[in-house]
């Protein structure tokens, strides 16, 4: 398999290995003179090996997760239960992987803990020295946790991901491996959950939702789709449905005007997704828009409550970010956005033992939703009681 990198704005071919293009900075994506999708179950993502770009097989079991249908009617897809927690496991495979091949000795990522923890990891099976870079006082305790276990050095930056971020990418320019999404043989991990999904449902669904933070998954997961289309292995694809939390929403208007105002200081208790400035929005708008998909924001009292209800109703404690496809699965209904006849799929995207800190929203606030209602007076969804029942 030969495979190159392409800029997805300006469509130069890039030979060997960049973060940028080097004509016009834009984002690059991998490509392959030919992929090999064997449909079929496996151990792990490398089952799909025939579609991903290394030589290296750095594996701890990742992918395979669980597809439950929910109560709700929408399928459940429980990345939580990926070696460290989450899908960035995923991505960490091949992206640590990748670094082995191209024989390099430190990785480095800024995080709002979830990409952190499953490189600390992979690098110490791989037995790459591991530097991360956080947010401040803006991790989940459990995320703390497995950095501190695995052994990776911490540096705390004051500020936000986006801040964390930039020093990441400085770290990167001084020879470190960079692992976040900005890096596209890590989305390559992420998109074998597209190719998981039509061999678990035998079809691709209607609707993927994602909670969206620093847009890399959204659009990993759609590649996912793309490849398998075009390849001719499925009738139809999904259309990918975007959540952002309220505070922390730049895409949503991104979709409109085609360009990123970051959100300077953003604000959300799903810590996971609080990102003002996402990287992939390029790559995001793209998804959404060759889906026919959207990006909505919910407030955090949706992201509590849908958190309890996936607890209480699924038997699957989430951890808050990943709550946000539920908030934004029963968002998209009421605005008649998807119907409840569609086969939608919700990414539960990391486990609730990460961030075990339980809120237990009260009365829906006057405030509480990010954008005007749409729906007229009475017609609410079921259960607009504060907890669902215990
Ligand atoms: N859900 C969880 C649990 C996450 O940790 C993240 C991202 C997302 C959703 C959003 O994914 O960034 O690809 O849009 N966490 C990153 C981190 C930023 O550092 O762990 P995305």
């Amino acid at each position: 398999m030969r495979t190159w990198l392409r800029c997805v704005e300006c469509g130069r071919v890039v030979e060997g290995f960049a973060y940028r293009c080097p004509s016009c900075g834009g984002l690059l994506e991998v490509e392959y003179d030919r992929l090999e999708i064997r449909l079929e179950r496996g151990e792990s993502i490398w089952s799909f090996s025939g579609a991903l770009p290394v030589r290296e097989r750095v594996s701890l079991g990742e992918g395979w997760t669980p597809l439950v249908r929910g109560r709700s009617g929408a399928w459940l897809k429980y990345e939580g239960s990926n070696p460290t927690g989450s899908f960035k496991d995923r991505g960490m495979a091949v992206a640590v992987s990748h670094a082995l091949d191209l024989r390099c000795g430190e990785a480095v990522c800024a995080s709002t803990g979830n990409t952190a923890a499953s490189m600390a990891a992979y690098c110490a099976r791989a037995g790459l020295e591991a530097r991360v870079i956080v947010p401040r006082g803006k991790v989940a305790p459990g995320k703390v946790a497995q950095l501190v276990a695995h052994g990776a050095s911490v540096e705390e930056v004051d500020g936000y991901f986006d801040d964390a971020l930039d020093a990441a990418l400085a770290a990167a320019r001084g020879g470190a491996y960079l692992m976040n999404s900005v890096n596209p043989y890590r989305l390559e991990g992420q998109k074998t959950l597209a190719y998981e999904l039509v061999v678990q449902l035998g079809r691709a669904p209607d609707a993927v939702v994602v909670p969206v933070g620093n847009a890399g998954n959204i659009s990993a997961i759609w590649k996912g789709f793309r490849e398998l289309a075009g390849l001719g292995l499925v009738d139809g694809t999904p259309r990918m449905v975007g959540v952002q939390a309220a505070g922390a929403a730049p895409l949503v208007r991104a979709m409109e005007t085609g360009r990123l105002d970051p959100v300077g200081e953003p604000e959300t208790v799903a810590s996971a997704i609080r990102i003002g400035r996402p990287v992939n929005w390029p790559k995001a708008v793209r998804a959404v828009r060759e889906s026919g998909g959207t990006i909505l924001a919910v407030s955090d009292w949706e992201i509590d409550r849908a958190r309890l209800e996936l607890a209480r109703r699924e038997g699957l404690f989430v951890e808050t970010a990943s709550a946000a496809a539920l908030a934004g699965y029963r968002r998209a209904l009421e605005e008649g956005i998807l119907s409840a006849e569609e086969e939608a799929v919700l990414v539960l995207t990391g486990s609730g033992l990460k961030d075990p800190e339980v809120r237990l929203p009260g009365p829906r606030p006057a405030t509480g939703r990010a954008t005007a209602s749409r729906r007229p007076p009475g017609s609410g969804p079921p259960g607009e009681a504060p907890c669902p029942p215990g």
